[in-house]
């Protein structure tokens, strides 16, 4: 008996269900220690993903944030009681693809474990092949490195960013300032990242930092803007608007932010929650985005690399900005409370198995 939860995508519900054994052929076992939980995992619960897929029949095993240890090591190059984070994205049939970089698949014909097409990581434990597999040290788990997977899709962003900065006259991000929308785990972890390569931050969102915020913001250093108050330039005295992070999945936020960012600006739109843009991007939007030289990325997913990057910076920093924090509640699988809805004062909710 193997437990999972498992969806049918395009319909509401979950449920923690016998899902069978595989067999190895090879591959690594992996024990799941922590499945995390995303505001993803929670549109494909509510059935209203249109992106979603199953691997095989109508049912998937949702999950795709996930740290484990390694049972029996296959054919591969682990060691038992090594930790890994899968990778959540499989090549399509690509250049890109073919390069090990998937999260720049240009056929579409990827798949994402527990979102499309490939089973997840939320049952008790999962063969992987090596190739898929990060290593993120091993022993006993800090729990903290269940943020890896989330901060893959940072280390990308970063990436992305120090792409594109070169075309103005910017040398150096240090003293540039970033505005953060969003202070949910990817905004917090951006902004951890942007401060750790000198940079100035501000974290923005509509009601007030939560608490657990509050203190990463200590730690980073961080000012925090209510864009509810409408007064922008008051905040851009604080931090100058250099560059411009939707973490927040509130895509209308790029009128307003091509309106305010400074000249040679980086727009990075990584929030998928897809609200809707409710204005049309006008001509005078698109003249200001000419007129000031402005850079918009919109960027998604991250490669092994990443994630590697992302498992060296949890190691390095995640004490000094106390990280672990950030995991703000631990559920078990029998709980399916925390797949439907976001917990009081919730960063981030893991699932122990
Ligand atoms: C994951 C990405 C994935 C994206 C879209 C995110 O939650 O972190 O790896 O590409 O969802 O499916
Ligand atoms: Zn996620």
């Amino acid at each position: 008996m193997m437990k999972g939860i498992i969806v049918r995508p395009g319909l509401a519900g979950a449920s923690l269900d016998d899902i069978g054994e595989e067999s190895g052929n090879g591959r690594v076992l992996v024990k799941t220690l922590y499945t995390g939980v995303c505001g993803t995992d929670r549109e494909i619960v509510a059935g209203k993903l249109s992106i979603t897929r199953a691997e095989r029949g109508d049912r998937l095993v949702l999950g795709h944030e996930a740290l484990g240890s390694v049972m029996d090591p296959g054919s591969s190059s682990f060691s038992k009681g090594d930790l890994v984070v899968p990778m959540v994205r499989r090549p399509g049939g690509c250049a890109n693809c073919a390069a090990g970089r998937q999260d720049y698949c240009m056929d579409g014909n990827f798949t994402e474990a527990g979102i499309r097409g490939k089973d997840g990581f939320m049952r008790e434990s999962f063969y992987e092949e090596e190739r898929f597999l990060v290593k993120a040290g091993s022993g006993s788990a800090g729990i903290e490195k269940i943020l890896a997977e989330p901060m893959k899709n940072v280390m990308k962003i970063r990436e992305s960013i120090f792409g594109v900065i070169g075309r103005g006259l910017w040398d150096s991000v240090k003293d540039k300032g970033a505005w953060i929308f969003g202070t949910g785990t990817e905004g917090l972890l951006i902004g951890s990242v942007l401060s750790s390569v000198g940079m100035r931050v501000m974290l923005v969102n509509r009601h007030g930092l939560p608490e657990i915020a509050q203190e990463l913001a200590r730690h980073i250093g961080a000012e925090f803007f209510n864009s509810a108050s409408g007064d922008w330039a008051s905040g851009e005295n604080a931090v100058p608007m250099d560059m411009i992070v939707d973490a927040a999945g509130a895509p209308s936020i790029l009128l307003d932010a091509v309106r305010n960012i400074r000249h040679t600006g980086v727009i990075v739109l990584f929030g998928t929650g897809g609200a809707g843009i409710e204005e049309k991007l006008n001509g005078g939007t698109i003249l200001n985005m000419v007129d000031k030289n402005l850079t918009v990325i919109g960027c998604e997913d991250g490669a092994r690399e990443h994630y590697e990057q992302a498992v060296d910076f949890i190691s390095e920093n995640g004490e000094k900005y106390g990280l672990g924090k950030l995991i703000t509640g631990i559920f078990p699988p029998e709980d399916a409370s925390v797949l439907s809805a976001k917990q009081v004062g919730e960063i981030k909710s893991v699932i122990k198995w």
